[in-house]
């Protein structure tokens, strides 16, 4: 198993780390008694700029699992900036932790965190990524179908964090991806064409409409809200724009797809119907549940 150092974007992994880690999650969930000392004697900074119900959790409950201590920083004391720069903040964590986890508003602190602090630094959420739930998200489908390879994703929504991480995890793993979204709300440029750079080593397909039609015949069709943590957008605005996005009943029998996905939290007759994500096609907490065993191997691969 290859050693990470980092986790802020998931681009930063080789096809075969990737590989490697989920295999690794796999064992962590099947196998947990094997990895109760893993983390023995770290302790692991949680820093959240913004609220989280799964992200917190599972990383507070799966570093216990590992035999390590968690530091729980909420809005108000972990506002990096505020009370002193994000540098004195990643500074002085680094004379206690060995790790710093943090859900913040810019990827820029993620890595202004890094540099000061000279400890790995794993990305919880930022306006760009979400890979910890990208990395749940690949596990889920593994299990469901093995060879990621042979699998075809649509995601239906906002060119969002949640979708660049699945993108970038895609293209890693040699996935077959489809990502609809309205004229306006696609993936950033930048995210697409390193994409299409990974895609061309490992043969993964990537394709973009703003048709829901081109979802017809995926595996799983994943959305997300409408409008992230720290969105500005008028919400009625985003409303109208979305409205003829929503995955429901008739939209999963008319593009034939087995299953659904969601990161989660979900916003109810929103971007999806509760008939789909309380239906058999629902994965949505198997990928909760794999947050914690995707991310518990992660930490493993920090101190191996
Ligand atoms: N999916 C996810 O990250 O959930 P939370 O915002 O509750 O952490
Ligand atoms: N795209 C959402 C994901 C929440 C887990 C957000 O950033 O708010």
């Amino acid at each position: 198993m290859s050693k990470l150092n980092q986790l802020l974007s998931l681009a930063e992994l080789s096809p075969a780390t990737l590989n490697d880690l989920l295999n690794l999650a796999l064992n962590v969930k099947q196998q947990p008694e094997k990895y109760t000392r893993a983390l023995a004697g770290k302790s692991i900074a949680l820093i959240f700029e913004k609220p989280s119900l799964r992200t917190r959790v599972s990383f507070d409950v799966g570093i216990y699992k590992l035999g390590g201590h968690s530091v729980y920083l909420d809005q108000q004391n972990g506002a990096m900036g505020k009370r002193e720069t994000v540098a004195d903040f990643g500074r002085n964590l680094a004379c206690w932790t060995d790790a710093i986890v943090a859900r913040v508003f810019s990827q820029q602190t993620l890595e202004q965190l890094a540099q000061a602090s000279h400890k790995p630094v794993i990305n919880a959420l930022s306006d760009l990524y979400h890979p910890c739930q990208a990395l749940a998200d690949l596990l889920a489908l593994k299990e469901r179908f093995g060879d990621l390879s042979k699998v075809h994703l649509a995601y239906v929504g906002d060119g969002n964090n949640v979708c660049h991480s699945l993108m970038i995890g895609a293209a890693l793993s040699g996935m077959k991806m489809t990502v609809v979204t309205p004229q306006g709300f696609s993936p950033d440029a930048q995210v697409l064409l390193n994409v299409q750079k990974i895609a061309l080593d490992t043969g993964a397909v990537l394709e973009l409409s703003p048709h829901l039609s081109a979802a017809a015949g995926a595996d799983a069709i994943y959305t997300d809200t409408w409008l992230s943590m720290g969105d500005k957008a008028d919400p009625e605005l985003i409303e109208r724009v979305f409205k003829p996005y929503q995955i429901n009943t008739a939209v999963m029998q008319r593009l034939a797809v087995k299953y659904f996905m969601h990161c989660l939290p979900a916003h109810r007759e929103h971007e999806v119907t509760s008939e789909v994500l309380d239906s058999e096609a629902s994965l949505v907490l198997l990928q909760a549940e794999n947050r914690m065993h995707a991310q518990n191997a992660v930490l493993i691969s920090l101190f191996a």
